[in-house]
């Protein structure tokens, strides 16, 4: 499998701090892949063992147990919703409604989707709730609006197409 330049420069900055544990490689080089590959699939997880010198089988297991591994491609701009009880009480869940959020289904010439939407647990901004975070940017007291705002300035920027 091969990934883009910009990619394995990442991948080169961080190797030598983790070359006598190259295991602690896996998630960030998981996550670094999704933002470019848009998922975890069969062939990334069994490149990110080989190259983390574990079996697939284990990278497989770290994808199952943390949320923020996506099997389902993810949009360019993955869009988390907190609806846990916080966030609910103060308006979260409307952010995901309208229905699904229309912008939820953009797609991008390359055929990858510009967004996709999640609800998720609570992500420890609960005292500035309703929260959401779009790829690695948090967002706090949001609304429909607000959130609707946040799309539409990603869209002009041009980022999304
Ligand atoms: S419940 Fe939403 S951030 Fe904690």
């Amino acid at each position: 499998m091969t990934f883009s330049p910009e990619l394995e420069e990442r991948f080169k900055r961080f190797w030598p701090s983790i070359r006598a544990a190259k295991r602690s490689a896996v998630i960030p080089m998981l996550m670094y892949a999704q933002d470019e590959v848009g998922a975890i699939t069969p062939e990334l997880i069994d490149e990110v063992a080989k190259r983390c010198g574990v079996q697939s089988l284990q990278v497989d297991e770290v994808v199952g147990y943390y949320s923020m591994l996506h099997r389902k491609p993810l949009g360019k701009y993955h869009v988390q919703v907190c609806t846990n009880i916080s966030c609910m009480l103060v308006g979260g869940t409307s952010c995901t409604s309208m229905p699904r959020r229309s912008w939820d289904r953009t797609q991008r010439s390359d055929g990858r989707r510009a967004f996709s939407l999640e609800e998720v647990e609570c992500m420890g901004a609960c005292s500035w709730a309703p929260a959401v975070e779009i790829n690695y940017d948090f967002h706090h007291h949001i609304t429909p609006e607000k959130l609707d705002a946040l799309i539409d300035g990603l869209k002009s920027a041009k980022k999304a197409n």
